[in-house]
């Protein structure tokens, strides 16, 4: 089923036209809204995928606190050192070195799950959203539209920006009884697609995690169907799950299983049942939506629950605490608990 994407076709070929433009001279701020696991991330890539252009990506998380402009700064590390420097200085000058660094060759620069962004973050989409004239820039913000309330300070970027004939907004709707239909077909499934449509409301992830279930039993919710993946575990492959659940979207191997107190072999079985999978020497869940829910104080060995923070950005720990990517391996949750 990998590759399959279904009723897309429209939304992809509207954002290649969109980034045509955005190449051509007229920068594009597109705002892609929809309900989680609807499929957002999978079109972002699939246009990533097609684009005859360089693509540089940022994301936000709710699992690390927000750190100014990080998703800016994971997209484009060789702002960093600017950033540093211009810090209590002047944010407008600040502003313009960004948009000098996008503006210098053309780019498609993907920003994941806006609706968690720091307050810097959106500051710049509001600036960049009214400057977009002559740069071969296309930002494309991918955002949750239920975490958007009324006062949420995502919706008064948009509202900002709206009327503007370079910024648009887009709202990628759940698949329809028909394709989810045609999903159950690409993966050579049994299941009755009317029902599966009632209970899924066509929401892809949820229907991925319902394929993962098999035929014998369909889970009533996401949480059901995740739990449910993970119940199928040893005991020992649960709580490395746990674990990485604790520790946030993506671990190093070896740490997660000292953390877990399993061995490795623990840590393959989560990846042979999917419910964690490879991203270098890291791991991590699939989706967001895949993290099992997170106890309060969660069940670690004594080792990690007395890890003690170093700083807002590292960790001090009997073990190497290796940060994977653009973000620190704990959670915040797991501050809380840990201190
Ligand atoms: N059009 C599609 N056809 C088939 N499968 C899809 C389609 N869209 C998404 N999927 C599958 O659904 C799952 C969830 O998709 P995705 O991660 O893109 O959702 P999302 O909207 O980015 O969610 P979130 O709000 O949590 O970031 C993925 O496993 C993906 O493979
Ligand atoms: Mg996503």
């Amino acid at each position: 089923m990998a590759g399959v994407l279904i009723e897309r076709a429209g939304f992809l070929a509207s954002l290649e036209g969109l980034l045509g433009e955005a190449l051509d001279g007229s920068g594009r701020l597109v705002f892609l809204g929809g309900e989680a696991g609807v499929g957002k991330t999978t079109l972002a890539a699939a246009l990533a995928d097609a684009a005859a252009v360089p693509v540089r990506r940022g994301s936000c998380d709710n699992v690390t606190t927000a750190e100014a402009l990080g998703p800016i700064l994971d997209a484009l590390p060789e702002l960093i050192a600017a950033v540093d420097d211009e810090a209590g200085v002047s944010r407008l000058r600040l502003f313009r070195n960004v948009r000098g660094a996008l503006s210098g060759s053309p780019m498609l620069l993907l920003l994941e799950d806006v609706h968690w962004a720091d307050e810097a973050t959106l500051d710049i989409l509001r600036y960049l959203g009214r400057r977009l004239a002559g740069v071969r820039l296309m930002i494309l913000a991918t955002f949750r539209s239920e975490e958007v309330s009324r006062d949420h300070p995502l919706t008064v970027v948009m509202g900002d920006l709206a009327g503007l004939s370079g910024v648009v907004r887009m709202q990628l709707p759940p698949l329809t009884a028909t394709g989810v239909r045609q999903l159950l077909d690409a993966a050579g499934s049994a299941l009755d697609a009317d029902a599966i449509f009632q209970r899924t409301g066509g929401n892809p992830f949820y229907l991925t995690e319902v394929l993962a279930a098999g035929a014998e039993q369909v889970p009533a919710t996401v949480r059901d169907a995740v739990l449910a993946r993970v119940a199928r575990l040893s005991q020992a492959g649960r709580d490395a799950a746990a674990a990485a659940s604790v520790l946030g979207r993506r671990a190093e191997v070896g740490f997660l299983a000292a953390v877990s107190g399993q061995p490795l072999t623990a840590v393959g079985e989560c990846l042979d049942r999917g419910v964690l999978v490879a991203d270098g020497d890291a791991v991590g869940f699939r989706h967001d939506l895949a993290r099992p829910p997170r106890s309060p104080r969660p069940a670690l060995p004594v080792s990690a629950r007395t890890a003690r923070p170093r700083s807002s950005s590292g960790w001090r720990c009997g073990i190497t605490c290796r940060p994977t990517g653009s973000g620190p391996c704990f959670s915040s949750s797991y501050r809380t608990s840990a201190t």
